[in-house]
């Protein structure tokens, strides 16, 4: 069996190659950086990263991590409410639920594992929840274990689309709980949840309103809380889910924010938490530092913002016509998936690291290079990144 199996995920692979979509792993020899040193060609500026605040290798939060392994060691060896918790995830999870500003938080191995973890455990038959079409993979993921697990109810609306999603609540009026969950910032496009409006929404038809700031948590707001203080709305969404892998130190790590009942409830009853190790030591030390390096730098959040403004506004000079959008992340549309891989291997032959991204993880027919800008980037970086993709941007046809 095991044979057939191997022949024929080695014939999909040789597929895969042949229809240029076969994603190549790149191996880095330092530190996450706006400068890499990547295996086999050499130093290449990064615009691939989620690394937004450029933390991954501030000297603070690689300090945090180790002085925790010497402190806690490698782990506990087992799960939390089994063998102890440490000390260090209460404080990265009061860190976080300040951040964001709620009353508490829980922390997961991963944003993964936090929204696998939340509507399986937090709805029931009677209930339902509904997605934008555009959510993440782990929202939809999360959904559907829900649904196998409780036969809750699920539903999708059209992306942003406030009067689709306004039916599906009106028409969902005998749910004893409506979940709506949308990603605050979407990472294929970088395009902003439209908070205010769904909160609005969400209160008229008294719905529980959930959104993943991964993407958006050190990145949006004035001091980087996230959607809710890019729209001056702290305190007002009631649950946030995001990760601690992006622009809080990129290690690993996502976290739960909410009331004090949802974070105890998700400690008794998640699967994720109930039968799986909690964060190493490390790596929640080294969320926690972030944490506490944002809170003391905001104006981080300030050169993020603009970098990403320079680097829109030359790319528009530049002919480009990238996603319209305020966050650090910038698509530009090229169509087929290969042409979005083919510019991504000619901008790493020039010394810039730049994803393609085809179909499925994007609309077929809507595959894109995508950039990402951190607040680490000078702008020697971005005008060098700049002029590669002018020259290969040309050399394809694509301004
Ligand atoms: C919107 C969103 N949610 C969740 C995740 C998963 O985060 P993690 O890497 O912590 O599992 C990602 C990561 O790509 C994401 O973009």
């Amino acid at each position: 069996m095991m044979e057939k199996l191997n022949a024929r995920l080695t014939s999909e692979l040789e597929t895969f190659r042949r229809e240029g979509v076969y994603k190549q792993l790149l191996y880095l020899e330092g530190p996450q950086a706006a400068r890499v040193r990547m295996e086999g060609h050499g130093e290449v500026i990064v615009l691939s990263s989620n690394n937004y605040l450029g933390l991954c290798d501030v000297p603070e939060v690689v300090a945090a991590g180790k002085a925790a392994l010497d402190r806690f060691g490698a782990g506990t060896a087992s799960v939390r409410f089994i063998c102890g918790t440490f000390t260090i995830h209460r404080e990265l999870e009061a860190a976080c639920a300040r951040l964001v500003g709620t009353e508490a938080s829980l922390s997961f191995v991963s944003c993964w594992n936090a929204n696998e973890a939340l509507p399986a455990t937090l709805l029931g038959e009677e209930d339902l929840v509904i997605s934008d079409q555009l959510n993440h993979a782990s929202i939809i993921d999360g959904i559907r274990l829900a649904k196998a697990i409780t036969k809750c109810q699920t539903g999708i609306y059209r992306h942003g689309d406030l009067v689709d999603l306004e039916e599906k609540l009106r028409a969902a009026r005998d749910r004893r709980v409506r979940m709506v969950i949308t990603d605050g910032v979407f990472s294929m496009e970088g395009a902003i949840a439209p908070l205010p409006d769904l909160a609005e929404l969400c209160r008229r038809h008294d719905a529980v309103l959930v959104v993943d700031d991964s993407h958006a948590t050190g990145v949006l707001g004035k001091t980087g809380r996230g959607t809710a203080e890019h729209f001056g709305m702290v305190g007002e969404v009631d649950v946030i889910t995001s990760t601690l892998g992006k622009a809080l130190g990129g290690a690993a790590g996502g976290f739960i924010a909410s009331t004090g009942a949802v974070c105890d409830y998700l400690t008794q009853r998640a699967r994720p938490q109930l039968f799986s190790n909690a964060l190493p030591p490390t790596v929640a030390a080294s969320a926690l530092a972030s944490v506490e390096f944002l809170e003391r730098h905001p104006q981080r959040v300030e050169t993020l913002r603009s970098n990403a403004n320079y680097f829109r506004e030359q790319l528009l000079a530049s002919g480009f016509k990238p996603l319209p959008g305020e966050t650090p992340i910038i698509p530009v549309i090229l169509g087929e998936t290969a042409k979005a891989i083919e510019m991504s291997r000619l901008l790493l032959s020039e010394g810039v690291f730049v994803t393609g991204f085809g179909y499925p993880v994007v609309p077929q027919g809507q595959a894109r290079i995508r950039c990402q800008i951190s607040a680490a980037h000078t702008r020697e970086d971005l005008d060098q990144a700049l002029a590669a993709i002018r020259k290969v941007g040309s050399r394809l046809g694509v301004t």
